[in-house]
This record gives C-alpha cells, sequence and structure tokens, in this order.
C-alpha cells in the first residue's frame, strides 16, 4: 500500500524583498574633475543617460564651460557645477556642505579627479598635493557623503584608480614624501593608497548599502598621459577618454553593478583583481588609521 503521509515542506523563510535597482536616468551623480580626460567623457555619457550631474571642479571658467559643454552635447540641463579645489581638505568640507543644504540625497558619488605632478609641491593645508588630490580628498568626500548617500536601492562611490596602484608602496612614516620623490612612485603610491582605503570602506560599508567600489579605466589618452615617452606611447596604445568615460559612467549608474563592492573594474564593466597587497586588511586598517589622524586637524 501506498504511503500516504502528506509530504511537508519545510517552510522557507520569506525573503526579503531586495528593492529594485533605481534606472540610471533616475540618478542623481557628483563626478569631480570632469572639466577633462575620461571624467569629462563620463560626465557627458552619464548626462545622456539623463542622469542629473554635479559637476565638481576647481577652475570657476572652464567648470561652467564644462557644465554648458555638456548641457549642449547631451539635450540634458540637469547639469550644475560647484566650485572646489579638491587639493584642500577645507574646500573638501565645504562641497558636502554646500551639498547637504539642498536637502537632496545622492545616488552616487565619482571620485576621479586626479594628478600625476613632477615635482613635489605642498598644499595650503600643509599636504603633498598628490597625497592630497589623490587620496585624502576622496577619503574625505566619502565620508562626508556617506549619510548623503541614497538608501533606495543603495548608494555607490566609485573612486578612480590606476594599474599604476601595483608599482606603488606604503610607507606610514613618510606619506607625505618628504624623503625622496618620484613621480611615477608617488603617483603608483597614492593610487594604492586610495584602494586600500576603498577595500577598507567597501567592507564597513556594504551591510549599510552604501557600495563602495574602485574603477580602473586602463592607459588613456588624457592630459595626464601627455607628454615624454608616455605621451609618444600613448597617442600610439592608450585607449580614447571617450571609451575609458564609458565604462566609468557604467560602473557610476548600471543597475548591473547594484549591490557590488571592493570590486576592482575595468572599463569592459568586469572585475579583476588587482595587486595581491591590496587585498591585506591589516595593511587597509593601517592605512585608514593614518588617513584618519592625517586629517584630524583639517
Ligand atoms: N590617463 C590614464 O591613462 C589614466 C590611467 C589610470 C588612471 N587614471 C586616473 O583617471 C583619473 C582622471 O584622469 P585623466 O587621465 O582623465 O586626467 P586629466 O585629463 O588630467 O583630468 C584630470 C581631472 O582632474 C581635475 N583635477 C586635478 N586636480 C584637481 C584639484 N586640485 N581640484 C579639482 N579638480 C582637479 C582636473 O581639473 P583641471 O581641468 O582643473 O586640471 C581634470 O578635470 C585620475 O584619477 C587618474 O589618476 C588615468
Amino acid at each position: 500500500m501506498a504511503d500516504e503521509t502528506p509530504i511537508v515542506t519545510p517552510a522557507t523563510p520569506a525573503q526579503p524583498q531586495k528593492p529594485p535597482a533605481k534606472p540610471a536616468a533616475d540618478r542623481l551623480v557628483m563626478i569631480t574633475g570632469a572639466t577633462a580626460g575620461i571624467g569629462r567623457a563620463a560626465a557627458e555619457q552619464l548626462a545622456r543617460t539623463g542622469c542629473s550631474v554635479i559637476v565638481v571642479a576647481r577652475d570657476p571658467r572652464r567648470g561652467a564651460q564644462t557644465v554648458e559643454a555638456i548641457r549642449n552635447a547631451s539635450g540634458n540641463d540637469n547639469v550644475e557645477l560647484i566650485v572646489a579645489d579638491l587639493s584642500l581638505m577645507q574646500d573638501v568640507r565645504r562641497v558636502s556642505g554646500e551639498f547637504a543644504k539642498s536637502g537632496r540625497k545622492l545616488d552616487t558619488l565619482v571620485n576621479n579627479a586626479g594628478v600625476k605632478l613632477a615635482h613635489r609641491t605642498v598644499t595650503a593645508e600643509g599636504f603633498e598635493t598628490t597625497l592630497a588630490v589623490n587620496h585624502l580628498a576622496p577619503y574625505l568626500l566619502s565620508r562626508l557623503f556617506k549619510t548623503n548617500l541614497a538608501g533606495d536601492g543603495g548608494g555607490r562611490i566609485v573612486n578612480v584608480n590606476s594599474f599604476m596602484h601595483r608599482y606603488g608602496s606604503v610607507d606610514l612614516d613618510d606619506l607625505q614624501r618628504a624623503n625622496g620623490y618620484s613621480e611615477l612612485n608617488v603617483y603608483s603610491s597614492s593610487k594604492l593608497l586610495s584602494l586600500l582605503a576603498t577595500y577598507a570602506l567597501a567592507r564597513k560599508w556594504k551591510p549599510e548599502s552604501v557600495f563602495v567600489n574602485a574603477y580602473n579605466p586602463g592607459f588613456v589618452r588624457t592630459n595626464m598621459s601627455g607628454g615624454g615617452i608616455v605621451g609618444v606611447g600613448s597617442r600610439i596604445f592608450a585607449k580614447s577618454p571617450l571609451s575609458a568615460g564609458q565604462g566609468l559612467a557604467y560602473v557610476a549608474t548600471s543597475p548591473q553593478v547594484e549591490g557590488s563592492a571592493g570590486g576592482y573594474f575595468q572599463s569592459t564593466g568586469r572585475t579583476k583583481p588587482s595587486s595581491r597587497k591590496s587585498y591585506k586588511e591589516a595593511l587597509q586598517t593601517r592605512v585608514v588609521q593614518a588617513t584618519k589622524s592625517l586629517l584630524a586637524d583639517v
């Protein structure tokens, strides 16, 4: 005789319903370094997809021209400007203050502005300039914006990094490079510091639905890659700012990226592993601590 005991399937706990990803066109995106190169191309692409875009630029005239050009090219009038020199942490704090006054929530913060400087310079606040623009400003802007990032479907932060981080080193006793300065080493090291901090914040903030990722644009023909032997190579081998900018806009807004944190995204929209040292959690923690103490007085 057949066993007629009813089959009882164990009750599965109801899965929390994840809100649908916000369409790219409904996003409010802030992007730094959009007056030139990769950032300029990304900002235009974002405006073309219908996003509202806030451009952060240090030069008021170049900033206004950029906004006007992006509005004209995209047909999207929702492009605005905040003027700030990101080598100055006072200005970084002002960006966050100005935005907070508007009462809006930001969907994505794109930390793209960057410099590679032949000679060591120090800002009015006493920071070596490459460290200030490439690492301290993105870190501080991210911290200040965390509470302004929208919670519905998640807020995003994209930090533009570089394959050059592989050649960087971390000297916690001389983050300001007072002892020995070489353009490529200081640039690479600033990107390594930024990547270590990116991964630390990604891990910490993911449970709060703030998703932090890095973006490696590859070798791109821009002002930064011009000049010297690298400039010759860039004219032959480098990709266009357009494709790197489109990749950046994708990571900033695509529903496909929803929920990812701690990724090292490429311009293809896929992730790849970064250097082994960038994943060392103890080093990430030490870099975050050192960064916090550098920023404590400004
Ligand atoms: N090009 C490459 O091959 C390559 C490769 C890997 C990673 N990257 C990264 O990609 C990002 C964009 O670089 P890019 O190649 O597009 O260089 P770029 O053409 O030189 O553009 C750099 C942007 O950053 C802005 N900026 C620099 N210092 C600033 C400051 N103190 N305050 C505010 N804005 C500032 C510049 O503004 P101004 O117009 O005022 O100068 C410009 O808009 C950087 O983070 C860079 O490290 C580039």
